[in-house]
């Protein structure tokens, strides 16, 4: 049999509210067991059994090692203000462009590290940026989604762990086999779309039948997201399915954009 080497990978969190960690794991499927054969989480705030130093250690540690070697996964915007930002007395801004250099790859995980997400919204007191802007001479995979889907996040690692090396990317550095259609292409409400049935508001009869939501404000067809095709909790629901618009959370610049402001 072909022995495995499991891949080491350092989660940092940056400003996040660690919602695209709680989507992970709640991807809880055979696609987690067969993720725990082929990757080892050798660093999270969340997760990890040791902290302090301790874990601040085995981290320096694994990105000595494993130079070149290891995943480095980013979840939420890094602030430039330092004092917004520290863990164990340290700039994570400086920790996070220290390892990113010496990674093997850089995923985004959730649109705060992909685009800056919520804590760049204006006026951004914090002065946070994209991880690509924080490095932009490091190749970095994008995995938006505020949060992303657990079976992207999860698929996008195993490729790395599998084949060791990234997957085919969009032109703008997104998975292909996850972002290359819109919500609005596949959503089950589209045939409604198609006959020109909308809902008026979220309470009528027409949107307990399943009508379309964009008259609702519905951003799902200027949306690259894999919600109506994969979606979450390995039951395949998602906001559109739970009878809300989309808000274009995997999009950039959404907040400002303003996600729950409503088409008249
Ligand atoms: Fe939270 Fe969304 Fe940012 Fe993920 S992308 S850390 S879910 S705000
Ligand atoms: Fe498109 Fe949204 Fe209507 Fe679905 S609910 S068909 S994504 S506009
Ligand atoms: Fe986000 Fe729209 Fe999907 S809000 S979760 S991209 S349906």
């Amino acid at each position: 049999a072909m022995k495995k080497t499991r891949t080491p990978v350092l989660w940092i969190n940056g400003l996040d509210c660690t919602g695209c960690m709680e989507s992970f794991l709640r991807g809880i499927s055979s696609t987690t067991e067969l993720l725990l054969d082929w990757i080892s989480l050798e660093y999270s705030e969340l997760l990890s059994s040791a902290s302090g130093h301790q874990a601040e250690s085995h981290k320096g540690r694994i990105s000595e090692e494993y130079d070149g070697k290891f995943v480095l996964v980013i979840e939420g915007a890094i602030p430039l203000k330092d004092e917004y930002l520290t863990v164990a007395g340290k700039s994570v801004r400086e920790e996070i462009i220290a390892t990113a250099q010496k990674a093997k790859a850089v995923l985004a995980f959730g649109s705060c590290s992909a685009w800056g997400g919520l804590p760049a919204a204006k006026p951004n007191p914090t002065e946070s940026v994209s991880i690509r802007e924080l490095v932009p001479n490091v190749p970095v995979v994008l995995v938006p989604g505020c949060p992303p889907i657990a079976d992207v996040m999860i698929g996008t690692l195993l490729h790395l762990a599998i084949y060791g090396e990234i997957p085919e990317l969009d032109n703008k550095g997104r998975p292909k086999r996850f972002y290359r259609q819109t919500v609005h292409q596949v959503c089950h409400r589209k045939p409604f779309f198609d006959k020109g049935l909308f809902a008026e508001s979220y309470d009528d009869e027409k949107a307990l039948k399943g009508y379309c939501l964009f008259k609702l404000g519905c951003k799902g067809p200027s949306t690259f997201n894999a919600c109506e095709t994969l979606g979450w909790n390995g039951m395949r629901t998602s906001p559109i399915g739970a009878g809300f618009a989309c808000i274009g959370c995997s999009e950039k610049n959404f907040w400002d954009k303003g996600p729950l402001c409503h088409r008249k």
